[in-house]
């Protein structure tokens, strides 16, 4: 656990209500806290530059702590713009009121009327602004309340600003080689000082608060731990690493694991998938997991992930520039799993399958080689045309393996072309399928987590690209629409069951100097399952 998040309610402690704002915020500021954030409107501002009838967030604060407020204005460090920020430390006069928060954090809304609705973007520009002063400092903890970000509204928009803070807090306090000592490789490595987001509320959002906390907590967890396993060094991380670490999730939450090697995968008949393992000295595993939080016979969710845990492109060798990076070709797979273990942390009511093939993708005697033919599980024949054109390889098997689960929905998560980096670049993640409503519900839960897709044609027209002369269907289709004939290519082994399949190749991890994994996409998987009725 690298931070923590919980929930404090102050029953009746409310800011938007001009008669209990002073009450509120003396209750606030008595507690022992590093730091009490609260949020103030351009409106705010004004009343407390005002000569006369002066009330409002800003100016009852001032009341309370002596002054400093008024000064700080003075001084020209508070600001009208939406975002502005200004920490306000605490000084001996304080004390006269009951003052025991060591600073108070002020972030602006803007211009806005109290209780209006704000976009999500807009929030998320106000809540990083002030999470960045909570870490890397002398900052342990935190009290967030949430009613003076005015969030009264609607029940469902707290939730998901509440959700998206903890996403951003939790971004920002990863350290990679942290949470396990066998993960550290640099001596120097810390974790970051801060440690404890506590949001505050009253009654009139402790519902919600309760729900949307613990929600984003387990999305955390789920996203540190994709980040760990996508960040961690191929030599390291291998198909076996992979299955251990879901099977030691499977011991600290109850999820059901199951991993097979491959004589168990030779015996289902995948040789598409067994083809891309065969160049590889580390053997391939299968992994399923299984979180029972439905009823019995529920149709399950099921998510696919990709786990190369190393794509040297096989005897199509890809270039040696930024070929390191290909370490995080299995971030499919540690979305998926990552996803698993939020799911398992918030005892999700559902039935949640994730399943994950994963080997090396490596040159050797007795590699694949371009012309090669391969059997799929679902029968048919694969002309290998590039051995890079991997994950297509792996991911066809387990998509015909997930039929046995009759799924409600089954989602494909896969670092699976270049070209969905040159389509949509860095910012959304593509998202492929035929069910209408499957897109909408991806797109949505992508907008409440802001971590978006934009969806891409998989019309029959492009199928044409894969033909064969000699099998059943090619691997490639060519350089034109690259990402789409990957889609088709795997959209021919999902005709059992409604299905997507999202390309992350541009949004799973960064590059130069701040190179990482990004957790991508568990926010949005998580949010997806939190929207399914
Ligand atoms: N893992 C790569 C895709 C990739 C490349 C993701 C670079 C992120 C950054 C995948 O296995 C691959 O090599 N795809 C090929 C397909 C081509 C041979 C049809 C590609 O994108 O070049
Ligand atoms: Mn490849
Ligand atoms: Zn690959």
């Amino acid at each position: 656990m690298t931070i923590q998040f919980s929930t404090k309610i102050f029953s009746q402690a409310d800011v938007n209500n001009p008669k209990q704002i002073k009450a509120s915020l003396a209750m606030l500021l008595a507690q022992s806290s590093d730091c009490l954030v609260l949020a103030y409107s351009k409106a705010d501002l004004d009343a407390l530059a005002a000569t006369k009838s002066k009330s409002g967030i800003l100016v009852e604060l001032d009341r309370l702590l002596g002054g400093s407020v008024a000064h700080a204005n003075l001084v020209g460090d508070l600001d009208g713009q939406a975002a502005a920020t200004c920490v306000i430390r605490a000084e001996k006069s304080w004390a006269a009121s009951g003052a025991k928060v060591k600073r108070v954090l002020l972030v602006c809304l803007g211009d806005i009327a109290p209780a209006s609705a704000r976009s999500l973007n807009a929030y998320s520009k106000i809540a990083r602004a002030a999470l960045k002063h909570l870490s890397g400092g002398s900052i342990k903890n935190a009290l967030w309340f949430i009613p003076s970000f005015a969030l009264g509204h609607r029940a469902d928009f707290i939730a998901e600003e509440v959700r998206l803070t903890i996403q951003y807090a939790g971004d920002q306090a990863y350290r990679f080689g942290v949470r396990q000592p066998a993960m550290k490789f640099k001596a120097k490595d810390k974790a970051d000082t801060f440690a404890h987001l506590i949001f505050a509320g009253n009654d009139a959002c402790a519902k919600e608060l309760k729900a949307a906390v613990p929600e984003g907590a387990a999305m955390v967890e789920g996203m540190h731990l994709a980040k760990d396993l996508g960040n961690l060094p191929p030599n390291i991380c291998t198909p076996t690493y992979l299955g251990k670490a879901a099977q030691g999730l499977s011991k600290k939450t109850g999820l059901k694991v199951e991993v097979l090697g491959r004589k168990q995968i030779e015996a289902l008949g995948m040789g598409s998938f067994l083809s891309v393992a065969k160049g590889s000295d580390t053997p391939p595993q299968f992994i399923v997991m299984r979180h029972e939080g439905g009823k019995a016979g529920e149709a399950p969710i099921v998510f696919v992930g990709k786990g190369i845990t190393f794509d040297t492109g096989g005897i199509s060798l890809k270039p040696g520039e930024a070929m390191d990076e290909m370490k995080y070709d299995m971030c499919g797979a540690a979305s998926v799993i990552g996803t698993m273990y939020a799911t398992a942390l918030m005892k999700l009511k559902k039935n949640v399958i994730g399943v994950i093939p994963t080997c090396e993708n490596m040159p050797s005697g007795q590699a694949t080689r371009p012309g090669d033919i391969v059997k799929s599980m679902s029968g048919q024949t694969i002309e290998v045309l590039n051995t890079d054109a991997e994950g297509r390889l792996i991911l066809c098997d387990a998509l015909t393996y997930v039929e046995r689960f009759k799924p409600k929905a089954v989602i494909d998560v896969a670092t699976l072309t270049g070209a969905c980096i040159i389509a949509l670049g860095h910012v959304h993640s593509g998202v492929f399928s035929d069910d209408e409503g499957l897109v909408h519900s991806l797109t949505k839960a992508g907008h409440a987590s802001l971590d978006t897709v934009w969806r891409l044609p998989l019309d029959a027209a492009y199928h044409e690209q894969l033909k064969s002369n000699f099998a059943d269907v090619a691997n490639i289709g060519g350089r034109p629409a690259g990402s789409v004939t990957a889609a088709c290519f795997l959209s021919r082994f999902t005709e059992k069951y409604k299905w997507a399949h999202l390309d992350i190749a541009g949004t799973a991890w960064k590059s130069g100097a701040a190179k990482g994994s990004t957790g991508r996409p568990v926010p949005l998987l998580v949010n997806y399952l939190l929207e399914q009725k």
